[in-house]
């Protein structure tokens, strides 16, 4: 039986995070902290490696996975931690939030990994064994009818796992950690203030790319150009998202305030030139609402209440957008030799 959580966050997928996005029991509404997999809910990869090595051996090639080794050893790390006033880099909240995995064992919250699969997907406990199951022990990939892969798909995004199937899902991920939501991280600590040049379909179909299963295994495919188209878009519409979040939890006019702005104001023009091209009402009903919106201090109500339209139009949008009608986008799209390796 689905707990009690479950339909908030039902809610919340449909109406485009802010809800999660706040986290449980936040206290400060100006806070937009990134959406962490409950450490309740972490099985740990070692979970996974069961039926998807090929999966794991690819991630285990990233920063993702390094940064849990190597983040608290490097000088820049030590410094940040050091302006932050934080003793160790592993054992506080602040980094752990986007370098790292926490898992509840029994009664302590143990750092388990870096950016895992869980940290993308969503923690597993509700959602492993129903997301595996092609419908009963004598059941096969090929024997699955598609009305029961569509309701397989659908109970795991139910019980919190941001299935591929909806790519929006993961692109929030993406985002809630690569714009960097904190303020007195990049203005007190000096941390970099986001990935600035973060683009879905090059960031993800690089050294990130773990698309083994869509194969039967045998390779790591790139996604088809018409899910790209979708992927690029999305991921913009997520980008405006998280960055309208971020302009609306700043505080002073600073280099995170105005980073989160700038980022938020390109972010639209991109989206206005996509627009430009599909002529896609759903892209329109993520804009609207930004037309006459100031990205300024002071201004968190209007900000949240745009980003919320932004996610649940990207949501929409991932869900009923079928990419061989983008064409008009492709000379948008980054080259293969452009993807982050
Ligand atoms: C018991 C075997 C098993 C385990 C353990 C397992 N998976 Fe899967 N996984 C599957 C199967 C089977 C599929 C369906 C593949 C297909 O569509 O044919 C799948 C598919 C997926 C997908 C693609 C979306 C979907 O629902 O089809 C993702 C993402 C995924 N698994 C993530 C994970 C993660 C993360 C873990 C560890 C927390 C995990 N899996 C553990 C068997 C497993
Ligand atoms: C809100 C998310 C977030 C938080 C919190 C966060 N980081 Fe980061 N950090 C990132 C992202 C995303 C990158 C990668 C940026 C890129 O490559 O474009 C990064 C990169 C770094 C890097 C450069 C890469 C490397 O491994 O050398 C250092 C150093 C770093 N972070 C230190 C810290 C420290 C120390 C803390 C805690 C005080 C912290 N970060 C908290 C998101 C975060
Ligand atoms: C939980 C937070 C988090 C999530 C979710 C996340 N990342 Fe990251 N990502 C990081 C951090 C932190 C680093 C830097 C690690 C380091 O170098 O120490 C990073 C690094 C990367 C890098 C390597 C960058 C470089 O300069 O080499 C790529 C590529 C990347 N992320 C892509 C993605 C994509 C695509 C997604 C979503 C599908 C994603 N990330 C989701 C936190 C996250
Ligand atoms: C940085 C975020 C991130 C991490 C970490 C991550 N995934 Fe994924 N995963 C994605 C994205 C994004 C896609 C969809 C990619 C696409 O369609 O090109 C995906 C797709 C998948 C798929 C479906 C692939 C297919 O062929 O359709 C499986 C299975 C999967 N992931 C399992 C895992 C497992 C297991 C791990 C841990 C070893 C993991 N993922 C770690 C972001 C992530």
């Amino acid at each position: 039986m689905p707990r009690f959580s479950k339909p908030v966050c039902l809610l919340v997928l449909i109406t485009g995070g802010a809800v999660c996005l706040l986290g449980a029991g936040e206290s400060d509404e100006r806070q937009f902290t990134p959406r962490q997999c409950d450490p309740d809910q972490v099985v740990g990869s070692d979970t996974c490696i069961k039926c998807h090595e090929s999966e794991l051996k690819q991630w285990r090639q990233t920063p993702h996975y390094r940064t849990f080794d190597v983040l608290h050893r490097t000088p820049e790390a030590k410094e940040i931690a050091k302006r932050m006033g934080l003793r160790s880099i592993k054992r506080n909240d602040t980094c752990v939030t986007c370098h790292y995995t926490r898992q509840q064992q029994g009664t302590r919250l143990r750092v388990v990994a870096g950016v895992s699969c869980e940290s993308c997907h969503g923690g597993a406990r509700d959602w492993l064994e129903l997301h595996a199951d092609y419908g009963g022990p004598q059941a096969t990939r090929e024997t699955e009818s598609l009305g029961h892969r569509q309701e397989r798909r659908e109970a795991s995004i139910h019980a919190g796992m941001n299935n591929p199937a909806n790519v929006y899902l993961l692109a929030r991920q993406c985002l809630s950690c690569h714009t960097v939501p904190n303020e007195r991280l990049v203005n007190v600590g000096g941390h970099q203030a986001g990935t600035t040049d973060f683009e879905l379909v090059a960031w993800s179909q690089g050294m990130v790319r773990h698309n083994f299963v869509r194969s039967d295994g045998v390779a790591n495919q790139p996604s088809s150009l018409e899910r790209l188209r979708v992927m690029y878009v999305v991921g913009l519409m997520a980008d405006l998202e998280a960055s309208l979040r971020a302009t609306a939890a700043a505080t002073e006019n600073a280099k995170f305030a105005q980073t989160s702005a700038a980022r938020a104001a390109k972010k639209k023009r991109q989206l206005w030139e996509v627009q430009r091209l599909i002529d896609e009402p759903l892209v329109l009903a993520a804009l609207d609402p930004l037309a006459s919106l100031e990205l300024t201090l002071g201004n968190e109500v209007a900000l949240r209440e745009a980003a919320d339209a932004v996610g649940k139009a990207a949501y929409k949008f991932a869900e009923e957008v079928d990419g061989t009608s983008l064409g008009a986008i492709d000379p948008l799209l980054p080259a293969p030799k452009d993807y982050k390796n």
